[in-house]
């Protein structure tokens, strides 16, 4: 297919900012957000002094992608210790600001109960609070590492499934360090290609309604001077047509103990496109995602979300006057009803492989996942 689809990767500007930050300013500690909502217009900064603020940018998705919300809501947790406000009454509004990617609840059900235990233990509320804040730390760094680990893992996949090097990738949703105290999921296998100079091209959807593939991944990709092309959602179809896909890479927000993978919606038409077109499906996350305690797909919550952010087009650095609640730009007729569910299942038996820090599942079996989950509590 002709290049000139392609961006050329020179967009690299100097300074990163990170996705998430724990500050201790004289007037006290906050937590910093490089709100994503604004990528890839702007870089700026979202400062959090309280949990409630926190939810609100957990909502609006200034802060996003299963890991990093994990590491988010556990630092949530130790601000709210720090700052000497209700921890559990904060633990419970941080946990249930998004319902799918289990990670969230996790992450603060970590920090919370290391606050818990350092109280029990006859610590004061300055030290359970610091005990909270190394417990976010300590899950941030597992997540950069594991990070590491799965990009490794992925690319040794992709090389025994795709002998030939020369990856076409295709990705959905936004997986890389937008995501994740390191370079990711998904997208960190893709840039481990790259590196080792074997991606040939990473196709981007775009990622209706929300677009994180367009704002975000094409930002990550970009700045990482990948080859990278973006497509509509719905033009997928006609690169799997046109023999252009050699592996679909994405994301997860929650596996459930039989394999079926919650992730941002559109990834279930694109399992089922990869297993017409014998394309391996393969799904990358850390452990942490893995819940053995919801059976199936079936069982999953998946957030529904305003009907707004697909009756409106989201440009959220142009203000726009008038328009609906969503302050974007309005596609539809006033008052129309939209469906707006944020994530779909996969079942397993469409998924070629699941790549964790611990290694790849491959089939996917309950059995084989329950193993690869045990590795991790083993260390
Ligand atoms: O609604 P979002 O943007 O939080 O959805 C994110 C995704 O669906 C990602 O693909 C998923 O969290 C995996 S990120 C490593």
């Amino acid at each position: 297919m002709a290049d000139q689809y392609a961006y050329s990767g020179d967009d690299k500007r100097p300074t990163e900012i990170p996705a998430i930050r724990w500050e201790e300013p004289p007037e006290g500690p906050v937590l910093v957000l490089l709100d994503q909502t604004r990528l890839p217009a702007e870089e700026v900064e979202l400062v959090c002094t309280d949990a409630p603020a926190l939810v609100e940018a957990i909502r609006s998705l200034a802060v996003r992608g299963a890991p990093l919300l994990g590491v988010a809501g556990a630092y949530g947790v130790a601000l709210a210790a720090v700052r000497g406000f209700d921890v559990n009454e904060a633990a419970d509004a941080l946990a249930s600001a998004r319902p799918t990617a289990v990670n969230l609840a996790l992450g603060v059900r970590r920090a919370q109960a290391a606050h818990e235990a350092a109280l029990a233990k006859g610590g004061d509320v300055r030290q359970a609070a610091a005990a909270a804040l190394a417990a976010a730390r300590q899950l941030h760094r597992e997540d950069a590492e594991a990070s590491a680990r799965m990009a490794e893992h992925g690319l040794a996949l992709l090389d025994e499934l795709l002998p030939g090097g020369g990856h076409r990738i295709l990705t959905h949703c936004n997986t890389g360090s937008l995501v994740s105290g390191g370079e990711g999921t998904a997208f960190a296998v893709a840039l481990a290609a790259h590196r080792a100079g074997r991606l040939r091209r990473l196709w981007v959807d775009e990622t209706r309604p929300l677009l994180q593939g367009a704002r975000l991944t094409a930002y990550e990709a970009a700045r990482s001077g990948m080859a990278y092309t973006l497509l509509t959602d719905n033009a997928a179809g006609s690169l799997f047509a046109a023999g252009e896909v050699d592996a679909v890479l994405i994301g997860a927000d929650r596996i459930t103990a039989d394999g079926s993978v919650a992730n941002k919606i559109g990834s279930y038409p694109l399992a089922v496109l990869a297993r017409y077109h014998h394309v391996p499906f393969i799904v990358v996350a850390p452990v942490t995602t893995v819940d053995p305690d919801t059976p199936d797909g079936a069982s999953i919550e998946v957030e529904q979300r305003a009907g707004h952010e697909v009756t409106e087009v989201v440009a959220p650095q142009v203000p726009v006057a008038g328009a609906e609640a969503g302050g974007g730009i309005p596609i539809a007729p006033l008052g129309t009803q939209a469906y707006n569910p944020a994530f779909d299942v996969t079942p397993p038996e469409l998924v070629t492989a699941i790549v964790t820090e611990e290694g790849a599942v491959s089939p996917v079996t309950a059995e084989a996942l329950a193993e690869v989950c045990a590795r991790s509590r083993r260390v």
